[in-house]
């Protein structure tokens, strides 16, 4: 099957069933899923319901669409994603969004829990995604281009929408919640790093590293979509970290700073939807 069909195939089935119409796009990031629960849901969809969709099998995402409002404004949260260490090609990987783009949605807001490369960075703080460094994964455009979707070389010079940062920074500042800001690296994973690749992506200009987020980041521009990122800081980076990195204390720092990384999102979106 091509990508292609795959798509269609995925497209069809979900418009046949939802007839919800998204604004914006939110990928819940490990540990970050419980947003969801609190919006105004109007329908779900699991994953595993879709045929030919990607399933995630990591602990900590739930694989699931949820439709519904936050303060008024029409959301598809995806509660989980899948990643390219699951198995999946990149392809794969970015079909989820591709498909919310397919139902409607304009905006994709990108989370996600990340390692803090940045000196000063501290775990559980937020760090806004300025930029990105993608070289060290295969592009989910490889291949046949999907014309109907964008063009053959979309341009990358300005992936996170300026217009929406300045709106998260206000925000952050208004609920006295600080933000980092900075480039995130994606590294295809599923091990940590060494010190010596942190040591790298420092001298690269990456100021967070995770395993997600930048091909989701193309494939959303490439359809033509503004989009906005927000990692939360789970974990200093290995040789910066003073112990040993684990998933339980990725996902433990996540939970720990969700209350404000609901508020930031909460108002985040409720900002988008007055423009
Ligand atoms: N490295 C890569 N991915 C991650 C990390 C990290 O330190 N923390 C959370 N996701």
């Amino acid at each position: 099957m091509t990508v292609k069909e795959q798509l269609q195939g995925c497209v069809e089935f979900v418009k046949a069933r939802v007839s919800f119409c998204p604004k914006v796009a939110l990928v819940l990031g490990s540990g970050l899923g419980g947003f969801a629960d609190t919006l105004d849901v109007v329908q779900t969809l699991d994953y595993k319901d879709i045929p030919n969709f990607p399933v995630s099998t990591v602990a900590g995402h739930n694989g699931r669409f949820v439709f519904g409002h936050c303060a008024g404004v029409p959301v598809a949260a995806m509660q989980g994603r899948v990643h390219m260490y699951e198995g999946y090609t990149p392809q794969e990987a970015v079909l989820p969004l591709r498909l919310l783009r397919a139902l409607g949605a304009e905006i994709l807001f990108l989370t996600n829990a990340a390692g803090g490369i940045q000196p000063g960075m501290k775990a559980g703080e937020f760090m806004l995604i300025t930029d990105q460094i993608s070289s060290f994964v295969p592009s989910p455009l490889r291949g046949e281009n999907l014309d109907e979707l964008g063009v053959r070389f979309p341009d990358m010079s300005a992936v996170y929408s300026p217009r929406l940062q300045k709106i998260i920074r206000r925000i952050a500042v208004n609920e006295d919640i600080p933000l980092k800001e900075g480039v995130y690296v994606q590294t295809a994973g599923p091990a940590y790093e060494s010190p010596a690749e942190i040591r790298m992506f420092r001298s690269l200009g990456a100021d967070a590293v995770g395993m997600s987020t930048a091909i989701e980041a193309i494939a959303a521009r490439h359809c033509g979509m503004e989009i906005c990122g927000v990692s939360c800081i789970s974990n200093l980076a290995a040789g910066i970290s003073p112990h040993p990195l684990s998933h339980e204390e990725v996902k433990e720092a996540a939970d720990k700073a969700a209350p404000q990384f609901e508020t930031l999102v909460r108002r985040t979106i409720e900002e988008i939807g007055k423009v």
